[in-house]
């Protein structure tokens, strides 16, 4: 074995070479070697044995006893990111009719002895100077999401010609309207009020940043309570020997569920390979600063295999491969009863086990009685032997967008027309207002730590002893080394429940100017929309500025390239570009976390007070006070 250093067997080898290869998902390896698990036969339409039914229902009782009640009543929508609970109950391939298992466990020909990694030879390797797009470049760069991915033909069953189906000059874009399953893409200028783009405004100049990101693009997760794909392909395939597809649907006689779980996809590597290859472009100066100190950078994931899979596909696009030596990646522990400001659910009761964590499913459910109506009919006509249900026809969108972004194109998509489009992007702007963000009474609560976590970092200061009060983890946060507070550059990444817990912290309640949002129609100008706030590989640029024509160090909050206006925050003025004075910013945010309490938000009992439904409402993500009902 090359134990040389630099080569991918040193010590963060594992985790680099699996991110460098094409499938090495742990959960599909294990899968071959344990046999117990539920759904994993691989089976035709034709092939259906009782044996499997028996399977199922073994497993549902199985699983019923592991983790208790909880599991059914309090879970998650499949949109939102899993839990420790979750990932305990996941079975790496849960309802796939299809799987395949690559890498094979021990291949014939592995040789790594005729493979050396380092044979020298490099040829000459001098570097120039580091990029600094956002502030040279007189335009800035358009990201406009999906290169390899295949869009419907046509939309709505409406049989047109190939060409004149597709998005007329990119006006309406199918892609655009998946809520947290879209890829992302540059929100357009103007999208939440300002008139700005995230190039560095006349006068100023970027002194730092601080970047926060969500994963790639992944598999369905392992739990859903409404809409879960790997659910409606179980209940199909039970009934395969009932049912007949026609028409539009026909495909379905042959179609196989293909799906794993939880795992980046393919694209979702390349959204953040590219990810990290543009910010390096925009923001490479910065890199700057630690030569001259004599450091290199801290970025932060937590240990999920997409978190932590997102984070060093960024890194190879960011700082090339091979890595080490040019950065330290800190990898926090996401699972239950650990702190974490990327993962504040596992800490957080009220958040991780109760139903006023999931009260969006309540709404989303209404919505989908409300616009799938129509849909659910049409569909039903060309199939024959089975009944659809309103979750089932919401879930075949679903499908959709989860086979897009897995194996690169679904013909469910073609099954639903513009507008049906609108009402699903729809019904995860209702799920994640109420479950994530300012319809959340966990919402604000649950991004409190990473906020502080960011004054630190602003102020240069550690946070105090006492002051470990949200879901931060002092051990790590007290160590100049694992949390270093005077970097000119920060790159965490998180999942997109968290990105909304921080807009919603923050206090960017522009962003929810005509919330509560309505479950029987949507609202005109919606300020909220998730499919521009937190899509696949989201991200927030968090830009330090000094300007000569300010007197203070500015900060303004980009999302997807569009800047957000600061002034639902106490203090920041009405700003072209959405500039606010460092100092002023603190201090709103300090006395936003000053009067938030854990103890409360996350453990005390105000379920009653919150209900279901409308009774009782929110807009800026906070709990109910004791004692009130609003
Ligand atoms: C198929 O339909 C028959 C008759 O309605 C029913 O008894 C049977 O349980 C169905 N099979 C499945 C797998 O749903
Ligand atoms: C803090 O993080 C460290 C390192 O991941 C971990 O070992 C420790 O258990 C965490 N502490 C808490 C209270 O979660
Ligand atoms: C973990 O979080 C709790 C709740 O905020 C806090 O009391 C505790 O000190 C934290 N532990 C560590 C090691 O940070
Ligand atoms: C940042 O802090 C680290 C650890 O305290 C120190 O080694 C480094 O020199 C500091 N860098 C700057 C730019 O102050
Ligand atoms: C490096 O960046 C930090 C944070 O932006 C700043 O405080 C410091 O002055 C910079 N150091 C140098 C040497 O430029
Ligand atoms: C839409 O909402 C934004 C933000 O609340 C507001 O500035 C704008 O005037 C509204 N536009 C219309 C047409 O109502
Ligand atoms: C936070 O937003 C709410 C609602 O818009 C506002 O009333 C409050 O003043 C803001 N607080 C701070 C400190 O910015």
């Amino acid at each position: 074995m090359d134990v040389e250093r630099g080569s991918y067997v040193a010590d963060d080898a594992g985790a680099e070479h699996e991110a460098l290869l094409p499938s090495p998902d742990k959960p599909e390896a294990s899968s071959t070697k344990s046999p117990t698990f539920c759904f994993q036969t691989k089976f035709t339409l034709a092939h259906l044995s009782s044996a499997f039914l028996a399977g199922i229902i073994g497993c549902a009782i199985a699983q019923y006893a592991f983790c208790g009640p909880s599991c059914f009543g309090v879970s998650r929508p499949s949109s939102s990111s899993n839990s420790a609970v979750d990932a305990l109950l996941a079975d790496p391939n849960a309802g796939s009719t299809e799987i395949h298992a690559f890498p094979p466990p021990s291949p014939t020909n592995l040789d790594p002895s005729l493979f050396p990694t380092n044979v020298g030879y490099a040829g000459g390797t001098p570097t120039g100077a580091e990029p600094a797009l956002i502030a040279t470049a007189p335009e800035y760069p358009i990201h406009t999401g999906a290169a390899q991915l295949v869009k419907p033909s046509s939309l709505g069953g409406a049989k047109k010609d190939k060409h004149k189906g597709k998005d007329k000059g990119g006006e309406w874009d199918l892609f655009k309207h998946w809520g947290n399953l879209s890829p992302w893409y540059s929100n357009e200028r103007g999208a939440f009020g300002l008139d700005s783009d995230p190039e560095t405004p006349d006068t100023c100049t970027i002194t730092g940043l601080h970047f926060l990101h969500r994963h790639g693009a992944r598999y369905p997760t392992a739990w859903a309570s409404f809409g879960g794909p790997a659910d409606f392909a179980t209940r199909l395939h039970k009934a395969a020997e009932n049912w007949t597809a026609t028409g539009d649907l026909a495909f379905m006689n042959q179609w196989t569920y293909k799906l794993g779980e939880e795992v980046l996809t393919p694209f979702g590597r390349q959204q953040l390979f590219d990810l990290g290859i543009s910010m390096r472009l925009k923001y490479g100066f910065l890199l700057k600063n630690f030569t001259e100190t004599n450091t290199i950078p801290v970025f932060r994931t937590e240990s999920q295999d997409r978190m932590l899979h997102s984070a060093l596909n960024f890194a190879i696009g960011f700082f090339g491969y091979p890595f080490q030596d040019q950065y330290q990646q800190s990898i926090t522990i996401e699972a239950d009863g650990f702190n974490n400001t990327l993962a504040p659910y596992d800490t957080c009761y009220n958040a991780r086990y109760r139903p006023i964590s999931n009260r969006g499913d309540w709404y989303v459910k209404k919505w989908a009685e409300t616009y799938l109506v129509d849909t659910r009919k049409r569909l039903q006509a060309s199939l024959q032997g089975y009944e659809l249900s309103i979750e089932d026809t919401y879930t075949m969108q679903m499908m959709c967008a989860y086979e897009t972004v897995a194996i690169g194109y679904s013909k469910f998509c073609e099954l639903f027309t513009q507008e049906e489009w609108e009402g699903f992007d729809y019904a995860l702007d209702l799920a994640f207002w109420y479950n994530s963000a300012f319809g959340s009474p966990v919402a604000r609560i649950q991004g409190a730590g990473w906020v502080q976590e960011l004054l630190a970092r602003l102020e240069h200061k550690p946070i105090e002893p006492h002051q470990h009060r949200f879901s931060t983890n002092s051990t790590l946060d007290d160590n100049p080394i694992t949390f270093p507070l005077n970097q000119s550059l920060y790159v965490d990444a998180t999942h997109e429940v968290v990105v909304l817990n921080i807009i919603t912290a923050l206090n960017l309640t522009t962003l929810a100017a005509n919330g509560p949002l309505p479950y029987d129609h949507i609202p005109k100008n919606q300020s909220f929309k998730v499919s521009r706030l937190a899509p696949f590989a989201t991200n927030i640029q968090f830009q330090l500025l000094e300007c000569s024509t300010l007197p203070s160090p500015q900060i303004r909050i980009i999302i997807n390239d569009a800047p957000v206006p600061l002034t639902g925050i106490r203090g920041c003025p009405e700003q072209k570009d959405g500039m606010c004075a460092v100092e002023t910013f603190v201090e709103a945010q300090q006395e936003l976390l000053d009067k938030t309490s854990w103890e409360w938000d996350c453990d005390g009992d105000y379920e009653d007070m919150v209900g279901q439904g409308p009774e009782w409402e929110t807009v800026t993500g906070d709990a109910p006070r004791p004692g009130r009902r609003n």
